[in-house]
C-alpha cells in the first residue's frame, strides 16, 4: 500500500481582509507514487490549497504534515520542506527570477549548499532533460510563455523534489507542448517524483490522474481513484464540472455496446475494444 506523503488535517486559510475563508476544513493525503488531479471551477481554491502545501501561505487553521511530520514556518524549516515539495506556479512570471534561464536554474541550486561542481552538474543534466540547451543564455524576457513555463518547471526539478505540485501546467502550451509536458512528467513520475496538478482540463485529469480531488468553494466535494469519480456523473454534472470528452462519447454509445466494459482511458484503449469490429476484449484495470 503507498504511503501519505502529505496530510493536510481540517486545513482552512482565509486571505488577510477577505471575509470568507478560501479553504474551509480541509482533510486530504496526498500518497507517494499517485498521480493526483485537483479539479475545480475557477476561485474554488485550487492555487490557494498549492501554496499551502508548499508553505508559502500559513493555514489559518489547521495543520500540514509531511511523512507524519508537522510544517513549522521559521526560515529554516520551510527552506528543508521546499527541498522536498517543488512548486510550479499557475503564472511563471511570478516565479522566474534571474536573468537568463540557466541562471534562473542556477539560483535554485544555489539555496542548497552544494558544491559548485554539483551545481554544474545539475544544471547541465537539468538542461537537457528539459531540451533547454539552446537557450540556456537566453534573456527570460525574450522567451515565449510556452517556454518560461518550461523554464519554471525546470528550475524547479533541478531541485529534485519528492513531491512536485503543478498549478494548471498546460496553460498556455499548445498540443505538441502539452504532448512533451505529459512524456516530461511520465519520466518524472517514473524517476520517483509523486505529481499533483491543479488543472481545468477535464480531458487531461482524465487521461493523467489515477486520483481526484474534487474542490468546490474551498470545500473537498470528493478525493477518490480518478475512475470513481468519473463514474459519478450526477456529482459532476451538479457541480457543472461537466464531463471528459472521451467518456461523454463513451456514454453516447449503445448501453449493449458497452455491457461489461471499463470506459476507455485513451483513443487507443477505444480502438482496442473495437478489434475490427469484434468487441470481445475487455480490458481488466
Ligand atoms: N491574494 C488574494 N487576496 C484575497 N483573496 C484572494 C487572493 N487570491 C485568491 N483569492 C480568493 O481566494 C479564492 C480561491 O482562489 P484561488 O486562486 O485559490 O482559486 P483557483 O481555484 O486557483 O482559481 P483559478 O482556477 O482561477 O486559478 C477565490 O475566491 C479568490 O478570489
Ligand atoms: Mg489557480
Amino acid at each position: 500500500m503507498s504511503s501519505v506523503l502529505l496530510e493536510f488535517q481540517t486545513v482552512s486559510y482565509t486571505y488577510p481582509g477577505a471575509t470568507q475563508p478560501a479553504i474551509q476544513h480541509l482533510n486530504l493525503a496526498i500518497l507517494a507514487g499517485q498521480k493526483t488531479a485537483i479539479l475545480g471551477h475557477n476561485g474554488c481554491g485550487k492555487s490557494t490549497l498549492l501554496f499551502l502545501a508548499d508553505g508559502l501561505y500559513r493555514c489559518s487553521t489547521g495543520a500540514i504534515f509531511w511523512k507524519g511530520e508537522p510544517l513549522h514556518y521559521h526560515a529554516s524549516a520551510l527552506n528543508q520542506w521546499r527541498q522536498r515539495i517543488g512548486l510550479a506556479f499557475q503564472d511563471p512570471e511570478q516565479q522566474l527570477v534571474a536573468a537568463t534561464v540557466a541562471e534562473d536554474i542556477s539560483y535554485g541550486l544555489c539555496n542548497l549548499s552544494l558544491s559548485k561542481a554539483e551545481i554544474a552538474q545539475r544544471l547541465r543534466q537539468t538542461l537537457q532533460d528539459f531540451s533547454l540547451q539552446d537557450i540556456a543564455d537566453r534573456p527570460l524576457h525574450h522567451l515565449s510563455l510556452g517556454q518560461k513555463r518550461r523554464v519554471a518547471l525546470a528550475g524547479v526539478m533541478a531541485l529534485q523534489p519528492e513531491l512536485l505540485l503543478l498549478d494548471e501546467p498546460t496553460a498556455y502550451l499548445d498540443r505538441l507542448q502539452t504532448r512533451h509536458l505529459l512524456t516530461e512528467l511520465d519520466r518524472i513520475q517514473a524517476n520517483g517524483t509523486t505529481i499533483v496538478m491543479a488543472t481545468h482540463d477535464l480531458d487531461l485529469a482524465y487521461a493523467w490522474a489515477d486520483w481526484v480531488i474534487v474542490l468546490h468553494r474551498g470545500r473537498l466535494v470528493l478525493s477518490e481513484p480518478a475512475q470513481q469519480v468519473f463514474a459519478q456523473v450526477d456529482v459532476l454534472n451538479q457541480l457543472q464540472l461537466g464531463m471528459p470528452t472521451l467518456l461523454e462519447c463513451w456514454y453516447a454509445l449503445p448501453a449493449a455496446w458497452r455491457d461489461r466494459r471499463l470506459p476507455p482511458k485513451t483513443i487507443a484503449e477505444l480502438w482496442q475494444y473495437s478489434d475490427n469490429g469484434n468487441c470481445s476484449a475487455v480490458p481488466q484495470r
